[in-house]
């Protein structure tokens, strides 16, 4: 398979225009189109608006279109919200139901784990169903959605399907590196991966990036691409899985991990992670199964690693099972996919506290400081009710607020501490 890698110089693109003298030139004024509203949609058009390109965002969840409109819709990204009510307000970015007709699409859709662990990619080619009638001759698609190798390039026949008559159509994968909790800055600043399914669909990609991402964008081919992405989260995923490998094993003999995992850290080229009750959010504990079902008999350590994940969760789980069977209370600390956010998706705290609440309802409480309601099933408790009580305590989650308590306080009670916060009660 042919593979380029490359830095481009910004170039024009019909419909576009200069925003400055031509010798650095940057595209703003084109007509771009995103699909699909959420996490990575929505600061994308925002930013693109801003740098002044005119974006029309389909979204086809009313409700979402409404909370979009009513700056409801990721109020805590602080930073996205004035530049989101200008943009509507300015008219700079408009909200549809449908697409509309643009130069550049770009697609964000949904990728979810199916149930054969084989991503989801029905919504990708819904949106390529919906974009296909409305493309006009020279149009750039990008793939955003975080995709198995090939997809992109599956994406082009679809679209070349549908409309036979396009003489010039370009399609590149654009993968999105946003850390919720932070949307604007990181796709602002991130450096970026543009590949194209041919080396001209790779410079129109990167110059559209250019044209309103500050970091560093490198142009590569589609499945390159597709593959750097999944390689990025699988990395972190297979990293985590070792850490916790090395807890299992260091409790076994009766260590602490976390000492065992510092002092191991100080080899100048060794940097273990952290252990904990498991990786979540939308993208580390799902992608390396997208990577893995590209050459399945090859991935050997993905399925390992995620082995080791389930392994996490289920270890956690037994050892306050054992106590709540045993007559205590166990309240767990934290329920979201990682510290300081309100994100659920994925979450190894959540599904930990669910389970242990199913198999004893009246001995579990949950104290999470960043949700204003815990989900159907969850009884809630105070972190002061927690600290005061006789309790059990299941720190699943390392929210400032918890690592903010002086480990005297904890003095005497039984502590489960996944993360390794109070390592010295
Ligand atoms: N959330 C992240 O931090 C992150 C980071 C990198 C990559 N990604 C990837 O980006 C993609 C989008 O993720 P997200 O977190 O933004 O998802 P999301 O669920 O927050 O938003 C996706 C939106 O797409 C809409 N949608 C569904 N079908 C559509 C269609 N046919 N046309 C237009 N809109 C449609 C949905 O209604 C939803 O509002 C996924 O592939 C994800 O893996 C996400």
């Amino acid at each position: 398979m042919k593979s380029w890698t490359f830095l481009l110089g910004a170039q024009l693109r019909p419909g576009g225009r200069f925003a400055e003298a031509p010798g650095d030139a940057k595209l703003v004024g084109m007509r771009v189109s995103v699909l699909g509203l959420g996490y990575v949609g929505l600061p994308t058009a925002t930013l693109l608006a801003a740098t002044g390109h005119r974006v029309s965002g389909v979204e086809p969840d009313a409700a979402r279109r409404n909370s979009i409109a009513e700056g409801r819709f990721f109020a805590e990204e602080e930073a996205l919200q004035p530049l989101l009510r200008d943009a509507l307000r300015d008219g700079m970015l408009t909200l549809h139901a449908a697409p509309v007709p643009a130069e550049t699409f770009v697609i964000a859709v949904p990728t979810p784990l199916g149930p054969e662990r084989r991503a989801v990619l029905d919504h990708v080619w819904a949106a390529a169903d919906s974009i296909a009638p409305v493309l006009a001759e020279d149009a750039l698609v990008l793939l955003e959605s975080t995709s198995p190798v090939g997809t992109t390039r599956a994406l082009e026949d679809r679209l070349r399907e549908a409309r036979p008559d396009l003489r010039t159509l370009h399609v590149a994968y654009g993968p999105e590196r946003v850390l919720p909790g932070n949307l604007l800055a990181e796709l602002r600043r991130n450096p970026r991966l543009a590949g194209g399914t041919t080396e001209e669909a790779t410079r129109h990609a990167v110059s559209f990036y250019r044209s309103f991402v500050e970091g560093e964008v490198t142009g590569t081919d589609a499945a390159t691409a597709e593959m750097a992405k999944l390689v990025e989260n699988s990395f972190r995923d297979v990293n985590i899985a070792f850490a916790n490998e090395v807890a299992f094993i260091a409790r076994h003999h009766g260590l602490d991990p976390f000492a065992v995992i510092e002092l191991a850290n100080r080899h100048p080229r060794v940097d273990v992670l952290r252990p904990g009750p498991g990786v979540g959010g939308h993208c580390i504990a799902v992608d390396p199964w997208f990577l893995a079902e590209g050459a399945p008999d090859r991935a050997l350590l993905i399925p390992a690693a995620r082995a080791v994940d389930a392994a996490a969760r289920e270890e956690w789980l037994e050892r306050a099972s054992a106590l709540c069977a045993a007559g205590q209370e166990v309240i767990c600390l934290g329920l979201t996919y990682k510290a300081d956010v309100a994100d659920l998706r994925e979450s190894p705290a959540l599904a930990i506290a669910e389970a242990l609440a199913r198999r004893h309802p009246c001995r579990v409480r949950v104290v999470e400081p960043h949700l204003k309601h815990l989900p159907a099933g969850l009884r809630e408790a105070t972190l002061e009710e927690a600290l005061s009580g006789e309790a059990a305590l299941l720190l699943l989650v390392d929210h400032a607020a918890f690592r903010a308590v002086p480990p005297e306080r904890l003095n005497g009670r039984v502590v489960l501490d996944t993360r390794g916060i109070w390592r010295n009660v």
